[in-house]
């Protein structure tokens, strides 16, 4: 017997169609199969090679775990705190569902456990299967019954294996500098979260006030990521309340945003009153060629003597001037 996975096809022409559950993988009704990691339940949509970076290689966790008590000492912040506070910016709730994209080796997983207060669903991405298998065996069994499920998959940020609002809320932290597409990776978290849920982003970037500083760079010089800044350009831009401010001695921006795809509210009809008239769409898609400069002062004259905008005036006598063809 077959039933559904709650995963979802991520190449582009399958429109994120559920995927099925086979023995050793998951399978697309279009004939896309993506295997399980050997000996565990971690379906693997996308990874990187063994070896291409300083993730993907057989010890990345501890090596992790060595730069990130590196820069927990040189920013005097205590880890468990700093994490406590950027997850409860997410504001979960018991039993919501939350994706975690470029996870790791899982180092946000027992503050995000604990926010779902024992009941709940935690779907946790990487695209380096070593850091994640690592994730997988720190906490999968810890974790077992808290009431909360544990979800691992390798796949990449840019294309995640899930439908559309399929999660309450996403959070990412320490990795998003370095995805190939910043905007897509953001995208992505947009379109899988449901429209109102809560979006974090966190990574090294200085405050602006900062660059230019001899610690700043000092910084730069050390490790270049901290000369990134927080891509608020890669933004959708239907993103909503969205927030930004500097964490770890003003190093790490963090993001905050509401997900949704609806348009914002804005009226591009509403007359401006005065001497130029027009309104916004107007100003924009109806621009025409240059005219005599001298005929266009006596039409603004024109239009200022009959007390009109210079808009009406020029549709008015534009429009008269085609109906007597
Ligand atoms: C510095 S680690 C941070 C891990 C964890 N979030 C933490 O706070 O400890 C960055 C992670 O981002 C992952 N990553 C980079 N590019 C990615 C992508 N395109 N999709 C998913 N994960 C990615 C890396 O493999 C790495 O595990
Ligand atoms: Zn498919």
């Amino acid at each position: 017997m077959t039933h559904h996975s709650s995963y979802c096809c991520p190449e582009l022409d399958c429109a994120h169609a559920p995927l099925k559950r086979e023995t050793n993988g998951l399978a697309c009704p279009n004939g896309h199969r993506f295997a399980f990691a050997p000996g565990t339940d971690v379906p693997v949509f996308a990874s990187e090679p063994e070896g291409a970076n300083e993730y993907a290689q057989a010890n990345a966790a501890e090596v992790h775990d060595n730069a990130l008590r590196w820069v927990f000492a040189t920013f005097q912040t205590d880890e468990q705190r700093l994490r406590e506070r950027l997850v409860a910016r997410i504001g979960l709730r018991r039993g919501d569902r939350v994706l975690v994209t470029g996870a790791g080796a899982g180092n946000d997983l027992p503050y995000l456990v604990r926010a779902l207060v024992g009941q709940g669903d935690i779907y946790a991405q990487d695209i380096a299967k070593e850091m994640l298998l690592a994730g997988v065996s720190r906490y999968q069994a810890e974790f077992a019954t808290s009431g909360v499920g544990l979800h691992f998959s390798a796949s990449d940020a840019s294309h995640l294996p899930f439908a559309d609002g399929f999660f309450d809320a996403a959070y990412h932290f320490g990795g998003i500098n370095l995805f190939p597409d910043i905007p897509m990776g953001i995208a992505e978290m947009n379109r899988v979260v449901k429209p109102g849920g809560n979006i974090v982003v966190g990574d090294e970037g200085l405050a602006p006030w900062m660059v230019d500083t001899e610690l700043g760079r000092m910084l730069v010089t050390n490790n270049a990521l901290y000369a990134c800044s927080a891509p608020l350009s890669a933004l959708p831009p239907t993103a909503r309340a969205v927030k930004l401010s500097w964490e770890l001695s003003n190093c790490f921006y963090v993001i905050e945003f509401q997900a949704s795809t609806e348009p914002l509210p804005v009226d591009i009809d509403v007359p401006h009153v005065g001497k130029r008239g027009g309104t916004i769409r107007s100003r924009y898609f109806g621009r025409m060629e240059g005219v005599d400069p001298a005929l266009r002062d006596r039409i603004y004259q024109e239009a200022e003597k009959r007390g009109m905008s210079r808009v009406a005036f020029l549709e008015s006598a534009l429009r008269a001037s085609l109906d007597k063809e």
